[in-house]
């Protein structure tokens, strides 16, 4: 089974009309990928893109979120239940942007794993250090402590449904992105910590993406790096021409 998978992040960006077109350009585009590709959209897209994409070979949505809670009393929530019954496959949690805006701590995001996976959702856990630790040089600390905090708790099966995105936050949104070597090290370390808990099937089968400005003119060489199965595209995702490159450029 290939690891390789191309994910965008459509973030708070695109209306329905918006995002309806740029799904369509893609598909047009790319009729026919070499690689998953993932469309990460704002929740009110869900359903719409989701039909869109049905009966595609390689295409999926991912929510951006969902509530820890099976239903209830949450006003302004999305559950994992609903999201299944709307034929959605993924949901991205761990965000970074989750983390600093809305507070998501490490048990929070545990919880929502849980529910995912509990539900049958496949979650493309965000992981990825700040710059000062970065320039500390304690980068394998910390996203080693958030792998562990998050996953750790799952069992073989539940694991085995999980996408990891490494997104170095210093690289997001910056036009800064991590050097191939950063990247692949960084990923070679996480699938080791995967190996170590989970044992080397499941590690070697797990993908792990990198994100933080990942644009056309950089996909290829950072996908080229072993243990980099694709990426997980914001801004560039946006764009149709650029991320049918950036497809393209999935092994
Ligand atoms: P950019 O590609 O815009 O840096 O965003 C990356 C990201 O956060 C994807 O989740």
């Amino acid at each position: 089974m290939s690891r390789s998978i191309v994910a965008g992040n459509w973030k708070m960006n695109t209306t329905p009309s918006e995002g309806k077109a740029l799904v369509q350009k893609i598909l047009s585009e790319v009729p026919q990928p070499g690689t998953r590709v993932i469309f990460g959209v704002p929740a009110i897209q869900l359903m719409q893109i989701q039909q869109i994409v049905s009966g595609h070979a390689n295409y999926a949505v991912a929510a951006q979120n969902i509530h820890e809670k099976e239903s209830g009393a949450y006003t302004g929530e999305i559950s994992a239940a609903m999201l299944v019954d709307a034929g959605i496959e993924y949901v991205i949690l761990g965000h970074s942007e989750r983390r600093d805006y809305n507070g998501e701590d490490d048990d929070l995001i545990n919880l929502k794993l849980t529910t995912a996976l509990e539900h049958g959702l496949k979650p493309i856990y965000c992981c990825g250090e700040k710059l000062d630790i970065r320039e500390a040089g304690n980068q394998e600390v910390v996203v080693g402590r958030q792998i562990e905090q998050a996953l750790y708790s799952l069992d073989p099966e539940q694991m085995k449904q999980v996408v990891i995105a490494y997104e170095p936050v210093w690289a997001i949104g910056t036009g800064k992105t991590a050097t191939n070597e950063q990247a692949q090290q960084m990923h070679a370390y996480i699938r080791r910590m995967i190996t170590n808990q989970f044992g080397s099937d499941i590690a070697n089968n797990t993908s792990i993406l990198y994100g933080g400005s990942v644009k056309p003119g950089n996909a290829a060489e950072l996908f080229a790096e072993s243990d980099v199965d694709g990426g997980l595209v914001g801004g560039a995702s946006l764009d149709a021409a650029g991320f049918a490159a950036i497809i393209r450029a999935a092994r």
